[in-house]
């Protein structure tokens, strides 16, 4: 695969795993809750995503791998959490949504504020990317962003999206916002 002169090695293990050079891709289990909770109760990080409450608690972390998890086997989300192989540090997360054009996945992500700045979302998003049009043959790939996000618009690019506009979105903690909205179709993917 080659997406603006990286070329990652990237190997889909099983449905639920993907393999890249440094990450490993998995689902959530129960068992990560505790472990998610503080990432996203650092409010430099939560701030960013749009769906997560604030103070972010153990529960809701549970509650989103529960319903996440369901959505993957209804066939309408794919959630990855985003794991160092080195270590098995659990670094954060990235995942595909359907929302409403079932050929169409929406990308959304977050990583521990200690683990920016790494390449790690750059490696995780175009594994992600590729799975989306190989495995699961989408067509399209569309991913929105605060626009005052300069990292996040950075990784889009870098995994490939193309910038399309501005859009108007509801967030859980800021009400309705203008976001950046990026979209890369499998036609001009260059996987
Ligand atoms: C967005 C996020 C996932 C990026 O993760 P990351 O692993 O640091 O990303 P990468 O290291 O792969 O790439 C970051 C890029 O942004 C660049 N960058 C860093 N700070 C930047 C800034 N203030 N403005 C613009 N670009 C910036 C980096 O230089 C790098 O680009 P380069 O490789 O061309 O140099 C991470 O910062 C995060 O979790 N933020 C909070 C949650 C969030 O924003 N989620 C996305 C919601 S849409």
């Amino acid at each position: 695969m080659k997406v603006f002169g990286i070329k990652p090695r990237v190997r889909v293990v099983a449905s639920h795993r993907i393999d890249t050079d440094r990450l490993l891709l998995r689902s959530p289990v129960a068992a990560d809750a505790p472990t998610i909770s503080p990432i996203l109760g650092n409010w430099n990080v939560a701030h960013w995503v749009v769906r997560v409450p604030f103070p972010y608690r153990t529960e809701h972390a549970a509650a989103w791998i529960e319903r996440s998890n369901e959505e993957r086997s209804a066939g309408v989300g794919w959630p990855f959490l985003v794991i160092r192989r080195d270590d098995g540090a659990l670094l954060g997360s990235m995942d595909l949504s359907i929302e409403d054009d079932p050929t169409s996945g929406a990308l959304g992500y977050w990583l521990g504020e200690e683990y920016w700045g790494l390449g790690y979302a750059t490696e995780a998003a175009i594994a992600i990317v590729g799975y989306a049009f190989h495995n699961l043959k989408l067509n399209e790939v569309t991913a929105s962003t605060l626009p005052e996000n300069g990292r996040s618009i950075r990784v889009l690019e870098k995994a490939g999206l193309i910038h399309i506009g501005r859009r108007s979105e509801d967030t859980i903690e800021r009400g309705r916002v203008e976001t950046e909205y990026f979209s890369l179709r499998r036609a001009h993917w260059r996987g």
